[in-house]
């Protein structure tokens, strides 16, 4: 069993209670969850399969916390480590941005080394365009807490099974 840090920015708690909810399925494998604003390292360091949360607040930037994080992140060397990744956003209004910000995540942390997991099929999301959508696939976990909340948990249930055999 490998270690697990659970780490979010969330800047109105909808990535938050997400991160809380993959937390509360992972309990067997004890993650830890941390939110991206304490600016801690730490868990990027001692863990080896690092699960990522981010909103989307707009085309081409991060959410707020995880832009301030930024400049540690450029410094982390995360060769070996397994990432997946979780975007929250709103494919209703912000069709033509869906979770943009968990594209822009991926794009860093794979050029960190990183070892994605946890792809989704685009399949059953109604939106124009995703930066998080490559090669076909969402790079992670899109989730629209705005729209449809009550999937959320379906979602999220059914992730953590694609996740588990790497863990
Ligand atoms: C000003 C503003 C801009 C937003 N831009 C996007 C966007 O480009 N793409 C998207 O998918 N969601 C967008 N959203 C929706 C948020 O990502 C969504 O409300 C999310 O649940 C917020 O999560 P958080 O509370 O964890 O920060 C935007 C929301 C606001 C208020």
């Amino acid at each position: 069993m490998k270690s697990i840090a659970i780490i979010y920015g969330s800047s109105t708690e909808h990535t938050k209670n997400a991160a809380e909810k993959i937390a509360a399925r992972l309990t067997d494998y004890n993650p830890s969850l941390s939110d991206i604003y304490n600016g801690d390292e730490e868990p990027f360091l001692s863990n080896e399969v690092l699960i990522l949360g981010v909103s989307t607040w707009g085309v081409q930037d991060l959410q707020d916390d995880w832009n301030d994080f930024f400049p540690k992140l450029e410094k982390l060397d995360l060769s070996g480590k397994t990432v997946a990744l979780f975007g929250m956003g709103d494919a209703s209004i912000y069709p033509s941005s869906f979770v943009d910000a968990m594209g822009i995540l991926y794009e860093i942390v794979s050029r960190k080394g990183a070892t994605i997991i946890g792809q989704v099929s685009p399949d059953g999301y109604d939106f124009e365009y995703s930066r998080a959508l490559v090669d076909g696939r969402f790079v992670g976990l899109p989730l629209d807490d705005d729209t449809e909340p009550e999937l959320t948990d379906e979602r999220i249930a059914a992730w953590v099974e694609i996740l588990k055999p790497h863990l």
